[in-house]
Parts: structure tokens; C-alpha cells; sequence
């Protein structure tokens, strides 16, 4: 029979040292509670050692972000439905700032700001997460802007030119197309290898349904990564789509690859920051928005960025959409944003009903820093392009009430409604840069000045096959070069005069 005693002894001495071992340390955790909850924000008191940004824990699995920090209270803005928390439940710190997955994986989904997908797909198989909120580049760690971004639409490309690691505002009143414009860049980038990224604020479910389709239908679809915060989810998920948006979109410009990041709207952002800070009791400043709106998106913005060629080169440019009222270039906001970004595309809802769509206001709009990347061939042809078109605008007025016009009058506003004609664009109608080209060559050569408005318009429309069929070799050296030799535009000048002569008139 085995010694009973001498086991338990030796199992005794086991333990005994086992226990020297084990250190045992206590849990020490912060409980915090709720103190109000509502409107999609909390105050909470009880973690005194929580951070700024940070995420928390509520009981019953609901998340928020630690926004203000005073002693004792904490504002919180909630990140999910906030229904089953009342005052007195439990908050608990993460520990860890708010963070979105970011990877490849998040190509081609629908997925709110915090990565979880709207789409019917599983959610996206991420290796990495990178906080919402990251400081941008140093000076030194940037580059000039020197590639362009095309749009595919005529009168930007070619006056208003975009630039990769630009940021160009796109304001105008609601209605006047700036969603469509953004869009239009978007799906021009399918002959491109850009990728690009949608963040839509608040916007109402239909129109993002009817944007997605669009991009599926004409655009880089399998590129595109849609980060959608619905104008009925928690407030603090439309707080940090565009923050988080630029994140996704940032991982892909750190490894030397060109991202475009669309922020619609920049307006609705402002809107929900200011109810978000008046909720908790921040005090008000010039239009009700708090003191910080000014930072909060000039820190978003200042992230866009061409790297330099030691961190990889690659770039991450931003349109930001802003919604004017009544033409009102001057609020707040408006002027905020006009002066954190690279330029402006302004629209007129005058030009809309006219129907001239992209109503793009070629007078006022501005980019300060794409001159420099417009492909050479453009920079050449839109010179005088935007000289006509000025000089045609503004002696329009006077020959609209039938005033007696001398023959240079008469030939510029004949000339200049031919570039107008030129420069309406329909949606999802992206022109690569030979038919741009072709177009603003005929438009300089005056070819299509004696051509009747029916002429100009069967121009337009069957210019993308005759390139195809009779210019191939051109259109080749075009995409290739991004530029013609002088031999070359007059071989498409001649080879354009029979084209235009074929036209019905
Ligand atoms: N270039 C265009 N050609 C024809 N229709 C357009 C064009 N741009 C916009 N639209 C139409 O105008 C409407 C408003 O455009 P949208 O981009 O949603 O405006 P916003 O974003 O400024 O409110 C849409 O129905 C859109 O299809
Ligand atoms: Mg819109």
C-alpha cells in the first residue's frame, strides 16, 4: 500500500513551491459609471486616468470615445446605439486610443467608420488596426505636387487642375452637382491605379445606394473602399468617418501608392461637431460651432500629403465637399475650409439651371498648386483657353439684350459659346485625356467656330470613336507621354479638319 502520508507531504512541499512562484498581483481596474446619457453622448465620472480619444466600454458591449476631459466627468460621444444605458451603468477604459482596421481587405466594401461591414459580405479580414486620429506629415517628409490627378471632366482638368497630394475644395449651394463631381474623379480613376476612398457623412441612404452603383457600374469599384456613417446612426460614427476614412486611406499612400479621398460633406461634419460640443456643454463660439472646429479640420485636411520619395512616394489627395446656402461663400465654415485647402471648385446654381453642367464657376474656382502637375499638352492648350472664356463671359451680358456687337465682339462671344458647348459634361461622362486634348485643339484652332450648335454637338459626342478608329497611333503616344511634339498636334489638327468637315451641318 502506498504511503498516504508521504504523498500528501510531497504534494504539500510542491505546492508550497509553486506558490513561491506564482506572483500574484491584483486586477486593478477603473469602474466608471454613467452619470446623463443621450442625444448620443454621455458624461461618465469615475475613470480618472482615461485619455483623450480614447475608447470605452459600456456594459452591455456599447462603445464611445472620450472627447472632453475634466476633472471627475468625461464627455463621451457614443460610437454605437446607446439604447439599455442609463445613468448608473458601468464604463470601463480599453486603454487604447480609437482605432480602424486598415488593409487591403477593406478594397471594394461598404463599411462604416469603425470597419464593420454594411455590405451582406463578412467583416473585412484585417491584420492591422492604426488610430483614427494621427498627426500629418512633417514638412521635410513631403513633396512637391508634382503628378496630376485627372477628373475626366474638361473644365477642371483643364483650368482648374488637381494635383496628386492636393487638397481642393468642391462648395457650392445643394443640388449644383458637387457630389457628381467628385464621383466623375472617382470613376475616371478605372484607367488609373488610384485608389480611392468615400467617406459620405450623413447623407441619406438612397443617394449613397445610387453613388456606389455608379462606381460599380462606370468606376474602380473593386479599388474604392465606401466608409458610410448614415444620417440615423450614432452622431459620434458621423464625427469620425472622415478621420477614420483618411486612416484606411492613409495605409495605402504609406506604401507609395496614390490614394484619392473624397470627404462628403465637410459641412455636415462641421454640424455634427458643433451638436456633439453643445451637448456637452462646450462653450459656443462664432455660429454656435466651438472654438476647436477650425482645428478639427484643419488637422483632417493637413493629412493629405505627396510623401517624399524616402517614405515611398506616394500620396493621398483629399476633395472635401462643402455646402454653401444661398451662394454664401462667406460663413464660417466656408471661409474655414477655403483657406485650409490647395484651391476651390466653386459651383453656381445659376449655371445649373442654365444647364450647364458641371456647373463649375471657372472665374472664381482656383487650384493653387495642380498648374504645376498638369499634363504639358494641357497646360499648353488651356492658356488661352481661359482667357477666351473670360473675355466671352463677360461681353455675353451685352449682346444678350440684343445690343449692336462689331465683328470682334461677335466672333469672341461666337467662339466662346462653342467652348462652353465644349465644357458641358454629363454625369459618369469621363473623357481620358486625348479626347480632351482633341477637343481644346479644335477649340483653339477656331474649327469649330462656323460649325452650327447641332455640328458642335455631334462633334462631341462622336469624338471618343474617331479617336479610336482614325488616331490610335496618337492616342497611344498621348497616354504614354502625356504630351505631343508640335509635328504631332499638327497631324491631329489636319486629321481633326476632316473630321469636323465630315460633320452634318
Ligand atoms: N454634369 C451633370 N450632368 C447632368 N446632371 C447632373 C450633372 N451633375 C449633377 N447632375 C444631377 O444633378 C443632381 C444633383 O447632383 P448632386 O451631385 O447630387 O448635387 P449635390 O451633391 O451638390 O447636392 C443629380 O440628380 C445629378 O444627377
Ligand atoms: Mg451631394
Amino acid at each position: 500500500m502506498p504511503n498516504l502520508t508521504d504523498d500528501i507531504v510531497h504534494w504539500a512541499e510542491q505546492a508550497s513551491a509553486d506558490a513561491g512562484r506564482v506572483t500574484v498581483e491584483p486586477d486593478l481596474r477603473e469602474l466608471g459609471g454613467v452619470v446623463r446619457i443621450g442625444d448620443g453622448v454621455a458624461i461618465v465620472d469615475g475613470l480618472p486616468t482615461a485619455r483623450q480619444d480614447e475608447m470605452l466600454r459600456f456594459a452591455g458591449g456599447g462603445l464611445g470615445m472620450a472627447v472632453t476631459l475634466d476633472p471627475g466627468r468625461i464627455g463621451v460621444v457614443m460610437l454605437s446605439p446607446w439604447d439599455g444605458i442609463a445613468a448608473g451603468s458601468r464604463v470601463e477604459r480599453s486603454g487604447d486610443v480609437v482605432r480602424v482596421p486598415v488593409g487591403d481587405a477593406l478594397l471594394g466594401r461598404v463599411i462604416d467608420p469603425l470597419g464593420r461591414p454594411l455590405d451582406t459580405l463578412a467583416a473585412p479580414l484585417c491584420h492591422r488596426t492604426e488610430p483614427v486620429e494621427r498627426p500629418a506629415l512633417a514638412i521635410v517628409d513631403r513633396d512637391l505636387v508634382s503628378r496630376p490627378l485627372a477628373t475626366g471632366i474638361t473644365a477642371i482638368d483643364a483650368m482648374i487642375p488637381i494635383g496628386r497630394g492636393q487638397r481642393e475644395l468642391i462648395i457650392g449651394d445643394r443640388k449644383t452637382g458637387k457630389t457628381a463631381i467628385a464621383a466623375d474623379a472617382v470613376i475616371n480613376q478605372k484607367t488609373s491605379d488610384v485608389v480611392c476612398v468615400w467617406a459620405a457623412i450623413g447623407q441619406r441612404t438612397s443617394s449613397v445606394n445610387r453613388l456606389i452603383d455608379a462606381i460599380t457600374r462606370h468606376g474602380p469599384r473593386e479599388r474604392t473602399i465606401f466608409v458610410v456613417a448614415e444620417a440615423s446612426g450614432p452622431p459620434g460614427l458621423a464625427w469620425l468617418a472622415p478621420y477614420a476614412a483618411c486612416t484606411m486611406a492613409e495605409y495605402f499612400s504609406e506604401q507609395g501608392r496614390d490614394v484619392l479621398l473624397v470627404i462628403d460633406d465637410l459641412t455636415r461634419h462641421a454640424a455634427t461637431h458643433r451638436e456633439v460640443s453643445l451637448l456637452l456643454r462646450r462653450p459656443p463660439g462664432r455660429e454656435a460651432y466651438p472654438g476647436d472646429i477650425f482645428y478639427a479640420q484643419s488637422r483632417l485636411l493637413e493629412r493629405g500629403a505627396r510623401r517624399a520619395a524616402s517614405l515611398g512616394g506616394g500620396s493621398l489627395t483629399i476633395l472635401p465637399i462643402a455646402e454653401t446656402q444661398g451662394g454664401n461663400l462667406t460663413a464660417y465654415i466656408p471661409t474655414n475650409l477655403i483657406s485650409i485647402t490647395d484651391g476651390q471648385i466653386i459651383l453656381d446654381p445659376k449655371l445649373f439651371y442654365e444647364g450647364q453642367k458641371p456647373a463649375v464657376n471657372v472665374g472664381l474656382s482656383v487650384s493653387r498648386v495642380g498648374a504645376k502637375a498638369q499634363p504639358p499638352i494641357l497646360q499648353r492648350l488651356a492658356g488661352s483657353l481661359r482667357l477666351d472664356y473670360a473675355q466671352f463671359l463677360e461681353l455675353e451680358v451685352f449682346t444678350r439684350f440684343g445690343a449692336m456687337a462689331d465683328e470682334h465682339t461677335r466672333r469672341v462671344v461666337e467662339h466662346g459659346r462653342r467652348i462652353r458647348s465644349l465644357l458641358i459634361q454629363g454625369n459618369t461622362q469621363v473623357r481620358p485625356l486625348a479626347e480632351q486634348v482633341a477637343g481644346l485643339l479644335a477649340l483653339g484652332e477656331n474649327l469649330l467656330d462656323p460649325l452650327p450648335p447641332a455640328a458642335v454637338l455631334a462633334f462631341k459626342d462622336g469624338l471618343a470613336a474617331w479617336l479610336a478608329g482614325e488616331c490610335s497611333d496618337l492616342v497611344g503616344r498621348l497616354e504614354a507621354e502625356g504630351d505631343l511634339d508640335s509635328a504631332a498636334c499638327s497631324d491631329l489638327v489636319a486629321r481633326l479638319k476632316r473630321f469636323v468637315a465630315g460633320l452634318p451641318s
